[in-house]
């Protein structure tokens, strides 16, 4: 097993034939030792967070692309660039170890090609990387729709600001399961086995506690008596913001894999029930695991958010929680191929998407309830103006303050990766006239 030609057949799949980097890494990383598990996944999240500058350089030191069945050796180039700009790998070991990749592709006649574009580059490389740096997508590396839709939503220095945060690791998040421990009971036993944590800044996230270092989730104290989860902190305030009281009937329309139905509930012991509902059957299983490690309880339903005539029981809802499909610009630190998966055409389509389920949730919330809308976009088009939108043609909804804590001026909110250490989302409180 060659790393980096493993390496470059999952960038290959993911770039190429449009597979998620989710679905694809993993079962590359089958049978490898956690050494080399791990390097795999720094590579491909490396190459895929740089990719279009590494592109630039393949390209200038080649006479003509790699095509066709050659197209991993394109990728196992990018995977020795890479290492080469952006890793402590010693450059005689990413070039040795890189070269040894095309045998394991069995592109043996092409070492000597793999080996000169290598050696080249780290001759070129100052060049190279200041004729890069002149172009907007190769410095961000986002590719060029993206780039100009978040400098016309925030300018270009607040832009520039996003897109490099994107190209860095996210922390981990905890959410602390307030069923078992104090947020501040559960930091000191993460200090007993040496994990330091920071609390959230925002006072509305009680249960959120950034990690300085990530680990593995075993290492947790009580991860599997469900003790603590891992969520991100702007993922976190959904529940606080959704703020389900005793006795209500709560549905939970997008909810999978369910980070937000088990905290809910985690945080609300005593609903009437709660409705998990999901479009995709194959992320629903994950919303039942997570229920059964935390020993909770929910419906779950397969249904559409958009055709819930289909599932609904007759009874409206007390509050509804809409974490509608978007387009996930939020958390490109989290999954660097979504730039590259996603279209400029998509937004529109997730827009209309997010318009429909909205209209037709609404329906379904009882008269003085409370709906959350919340995405995991940056865009504008999917957060504020999906918003204005709605309230204009609904005329029975109105925006409320999130919570007691924000400032009631601020109505919507949109979080940007670049400003706590959280993901960016965005998040809109509806309430239905009496
Ligand atoms: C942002 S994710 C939800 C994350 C989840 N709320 C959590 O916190 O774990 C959006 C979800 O919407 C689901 N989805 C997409 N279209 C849908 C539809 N028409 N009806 C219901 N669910 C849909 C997707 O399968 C996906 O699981």
């Amino acid at each position: 097993m060659n790393t980096r030609a493993l390496a470059a057949n999952v960038l290959n799949q993911v770039v190429e034939q449009g597979v998620s980097l989710s679905q694809a890494l993993p079962a590359a990383q089958q049978e490898l030792s956690p050494k080399d598990k791990a390097l795999v996944q720094v590579l491909c999240y490396g190459v895929l967070r740089t990719l279009p500058r590494l592109d630039f350089f393949c390209r200038s030191l080649m006479k003509k692309p790699l095509t066709g069945k050659q197209r991993n050796m394109h990728f196992l180039i990018l995977v020795g660039i890479y290492q080469l700009l952006y890793t402590r790998i010693p450059s005689h070991a990413a070039v040795g170890e890189t070269v040894n990749g095309a045998k394991a592709l069995k592109k043996q006649a092409l070492k000597g090609m793999v080996n000169g574009v290598l050696r080249n580059f780290l001759r070129e490389q100052d060049s190279l990387i200041e004729q890069a740096d002149q172009q907007d997508t190769l410095r961000y590396c986002h590719p060029g729709w993206l780039v100009k839709r978040l400098q016309n939503a925030y300018g270009k220095e607040i832009a520039a600001s996003i897109m490099n945060e994107n190209n860095h690791q996210a922390p981990m998040w905890l959410r602390v399961n307030a069923r078992h421990h104090s947020r501040e009971n559960y930091q000191k036993l993460l200090n007993d086995v040496e994990l330091s944590s920071i609390v959230a800044e925002d006072t509305d996230n009680s249960n959120a506690l950034c990690l300085e270092k990530a680990t593995d989730v075993y290492k947790l104290p009580g991860f599997e008596q469900g003790w603590v989860s891992v969520q991100d902190g702007a993922a976190q305030l959904a529940a606080h913001y959704l703020d389900a009281q005793p006795g209500e009937l709560i549905l939970d329309a997008c909810s999978a894999p369910g980070g937000k139905t088990v905290h809910t509930l985690e945080l609300q012991p005593q609903l009437k029930q709660m409705v998990a509902v999901d479009a995709d059957a194959k992320r629903l299983v994950r919303v039942q695991e997570n229920l059964d490690r935390l020993q909770l309880k929910a419906t779950v339903i397969h249904g559409d958010a958009a055709q819930p005539n289909s599932w609904w029981k007759g009874e409206q809802f007390d509050r509804i929680l809409c974490d509608a499909p978007c387009s996930a610009t939020g958390v490109i630190r989290r999954h660097p191929d979504i730039r590259w998966l996603r279209r400029d055409s998509d937004i529109a389509e997730l827009v209309s998407l997010q318009k429909r389920i909205l209209d037709a949730l609404w329906a379904k919330l009882k008269p003085g309830g409370v709906l959350l809308y919340a995405t995991c976009s940056i865009l504008p088009d999917e957060n504020e103006q999906q918003i204005t939108s709605f309230l204009q043609n609904t005329p029975d909804a109105s925006i409320i303050a999130l919570s007691e804590q924000c400032n009631p001026g601020e109505k919507g909110r949109q979080l940007l990766p670049n400003e706590s250490g959280m993901d960016g989302f965005y998040y809109a409180k509806l309430q239905k006239s009496l």
